[in-house]
């Protein structure tokens, strides 16, 4: 097909709070060009405060979620541009992988089919990740003579052990989404033909809980992992204390009343009832 345009490289649709996002490269198994990273961008901007969405999945059109970076637009051509371009490209992609990996609501990927080298950035952060069973993820850098950039080796240092991440780069060999699983490169895997459905569940369970208490959650997570214990304490006190005047619904203070004096519910079995509080968004 002749080139799409950069505004058809994502495609997205917001259904019951949840923003479906997708590579939408199908044609070229939804590889990262400048296009595609431009755009993913802008999606999620407009995304970001919309009140309809509470949490956002990404996946790819067609048989892939991602085969990594566009070998041919995002590597030979802007090389073809020198420095300015190589740089003015990296941007774009870092970029938007930052962007998601802060995200205000709360992010699943769904991994649908092949995932490749760069596509480890938006793999790594989003919160949560889910997979087919079918699916393939590879760091296929050694095997056309480059080293897992692009944070690739830090993402597969971060999810996995050691010597997992050492022959994950080392070797090329792709795992199947079972093992991707067992590695750790996500949570769970899922016969393809359920891996909407499961995803979706556990989108529905996020939506149940405050919108500010996840964002401030998933942050809080991701902070400490580079802290020491000390630094860690004291941003989790007062991580919660600017939590707790983000939250325009309160919460907290929700979730003790209808425990201790409406007793409608039990907080080690379920989150408080939030209809009766607000929706947690500012
Ligand atoms: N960069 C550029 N073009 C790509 C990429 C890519 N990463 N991946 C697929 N394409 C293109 C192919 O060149 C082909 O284009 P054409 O129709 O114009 O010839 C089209 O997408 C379809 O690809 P096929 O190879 O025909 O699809 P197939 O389903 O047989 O294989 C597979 C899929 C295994 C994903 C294969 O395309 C592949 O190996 N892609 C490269 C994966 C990779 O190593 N990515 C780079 C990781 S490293 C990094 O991201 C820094």
């Amino acid at each position: 097909m002749a080139d799409r345009k950069e505004e058809d490289t994502v495609a997205y649709e917001i259904k019951n709070g949840i923003a479906l996002v997708k590579f939408n490269r199908p044609e070229k198994r939804n590889c990262m060009s400048p296009k595609l990273n431009r755009q993913m961008l802008r999606v999620l901007d407009e995304l970001e405060f919309n009140d309809d969405v509470g949490v956002l999945v990404l996946t790819g059109e067609g048989s892939s979620w991602s085969a990594g970076m566009d070998l041919k637009e995002y590597f030979r051509e802007t090389e073809e541009k020198g420095l300015p371009g190589i740089r003015q490209s990296q941007r774009e992609a870092y970029t938007w992988w930052k962007r998601l990996r802060w995200y205000q609501k709360t992010t699943i990927a769904m991994v649908n089919g092949w995932c490749f080298g760069g596509g480890y950035g938006p793999l790594h952060a989003c919160d949560l990740a889910f997979c087919a069973d079918e699916a393939q993820f590879g760091l296929s850098e050694i095997n056309w003579g480059i080293l897992p950039g692009g944070g690739a080796t830090k993402v597969a240092t971060n999810l996995m052990p050691l010597r997992k991440a050492m022959y994950h780069a080392l070797l090329g060999e792709n795992l199947s989404g079972q093992e991707a699983a067992e590695a750790g490169l996500v949570n769970e895997s899922v016969p393809l033909d359920q891996l909407e459905a499961r995803v979706t569940e556990v989108a529905n369970k996020l939506l149940k809980k405050n919108l500010a208490t996840l964002k401030a959650s998933k942050d809080a997570v991701k902070r400490v992992m580079e802290m020491t214990f000390d630094n860690a304490e004291d941003y989790l006190i007062r991580a919660q204390e600017a939590l707790n005047f983000h939250d325009k619904t309160h919460g907290r203070q929700e979730g003790m009343k209808q425990f201790l004096d409406d007793k409608s519910y039990k907080p080690g079995l379920g989150e408080y009832d939030k209809s009766k509080a607000g929706t947690g968004r500012d």
